[in-house]
């Protein structure tokens, strides 16, 4: 019997049993599908970092895809223009120019305060007594704080936050025809957004409105295509992830009774290390060899696939003790925001959201308690998240 199995719905609930099988029986493990599945800690981070592994592979997947289709008259190539520029699948030099135009001109000043007025809107209009907590705050918190970053309008958040729930799954695990052709009326929507976006000459401060004028005196600036794609990525990068991450450690916290311990501590910030540790938002990370690689014993053959377990990483007992316990003080070394070249560069936002964001729900909720288990799963093994919590507050 196969020790991956990915599609399985309990596997999606909870992987970790079946990675601590595979991390113990086959640490790489060649799946049915022909990819390396890897689980151990130090096999992962050195990936992550060793250039004979690049980027791309979804991308790659998703170009055949839509290649093959369009024989078949069925016409996907909105997806293909949207991802074109997506830093994540560049490798350099083509990725250090465009992670260097957002990082080296992103202005950070000021995002806290955003975060801070969101959360206070989300939390005033819920009703203590019953409700979902995914729902009315860790599903609209993001897409209301990037929105607000971006200079984008407030009440296209939502629309924003929709979109990018299709747009995910251009890095999930295996996409059927039917997921294709709603990525692809997400992606023609979303570059019809932004491509409106880049032409109007009366966009709010923020990002986006920065970037256009960096770009306009740049000596090799950027198309519009190229634009496009990058502001469709720094979204869909932002919004599942962090959606997913608020919904996990809220349910972890109040699952675990640690509410009294949490809300008495002045800052969040090495807390939030673990809950990221214990329960990454991002499951798998994709790569292909360059060229041949030995790993162990095993040889990697150029062109092969990789996928890299960060959520079995996270787990290994070589890398921590006792990896299936919260232990608030462990201050860890986690993967989930990857490591080298395409080390996420919004984790100081997703750190910053999750910080001020469980904070105030704390503060603002007495005695938190679950209803009824988390619902609504993403029904995909790479990204670890629900959408719905009913939780009780006196
Ligand atoms: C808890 C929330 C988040 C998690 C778990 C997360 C995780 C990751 C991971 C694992 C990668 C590396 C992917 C790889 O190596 O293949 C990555 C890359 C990236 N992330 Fe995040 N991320 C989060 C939030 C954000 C936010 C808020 C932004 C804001 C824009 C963002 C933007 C990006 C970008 C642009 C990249 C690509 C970087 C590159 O290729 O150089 N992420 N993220």
């Amino acid at each position: 019997m196969s020790l991956w199995n990915p599609l399985s719905p309990e596997n999606i609930h909870n992987p970790y049993p079946m990675y601590e099988q595979l991390r113990a029986e086959s640490p790489i493990y060649k799946a049915q599908t022909g990819e390396w599945i890897f689980t151990k800690y130090e096999d992962v981070k050195y990936i992550l970092t060793n250039r004979s592994f690049g980027s791309g592979n979804r991308k790659n997947w998703i170009d055949r895809g839509v290649e093959y289709l369009a024989q078949k008259d069925i016409d996907l190539a909105y997806i293909a223009e949207a991802m074109n520029n997506f830093i994540l699948q560049l490798d350099p030099p083509a990725h250090t120019r465009i992670r260097r135009f957002v990082t080296e001109n992103w202005d950070k000043n000021g995002v806290e305060k955003i975060i801070e007025k969101n959360t206070k809107i989300l939390i005033n209009q819920i009703k203590t007594g019953e409700f979902d907590i995914v729902e009315s705050f860790a599903a609209k918190l993001p897409s209301m704080t990037t929105a607000r970053i971006m200079g984008l309008p407030m009440a296209d958040h939502q629309y924003l936050h929709d979109l990018s729930s299709e747009m995910i799954k251009a890095l999930d695990l295996y996409v059927d025809l039917k997921e294709l052709v709603r990525l692809n009326d997400a992606s023609k929507k979303f570059i019809e957004y932004f491509r409106e976006k880049i032409n109007d000459h009366n966009l709010d401060d923020g990002l986006l409105k920065h970037l256009l004028a960096i770009n306009k005196k740049a000596t090799e600036p950027l198309n519009e295509k190229e634009l496009t794609s990058v502001f469709i990525f720094l979204f869909v990068a932002s919004e599942e992830t962090s959606v997913s991450f608020l919904g996990t450690t809220l349910f972890n916290v109040i699952h675990h009774g640690l509410q009294p311990t949490l809300i008495n501590k002045s800052t969040l910030k090495t807390k939030i290390e673990e809950f990221l540790r214990y329960d990454s938002p991002v499951q798998l990370l994709g790569r292909i060899a360059s060229e041949d690689a030995v790993i162990g014993n095993t040889k990697i053959k150029q062109g092969d696939t990789l996928t890299l377990c960060i959520g079995a990483a996270n787990r290994d007992p070589e890398a921590f003790v006792n990896p299936n316990e919260i232990q608030l003080d462990r201050n860890p070394k986690h993967l989930t925001f990857g490591k080298g070249t395409h080390y996420c560069l919004g984790d100081w936002l997703a750190k910053s959201v999750a910080e001020i964001a469980i904070k105030e729900v704390l503060v603002s909720f007495k005695n938190l308690q679950i209803v009824s288990p988390p619902a609504n799963w993403y029904n995909n093994i790479a990204i670890r998240g629900f959408r719905s919590l009913r939780v009780s507050a006196s």
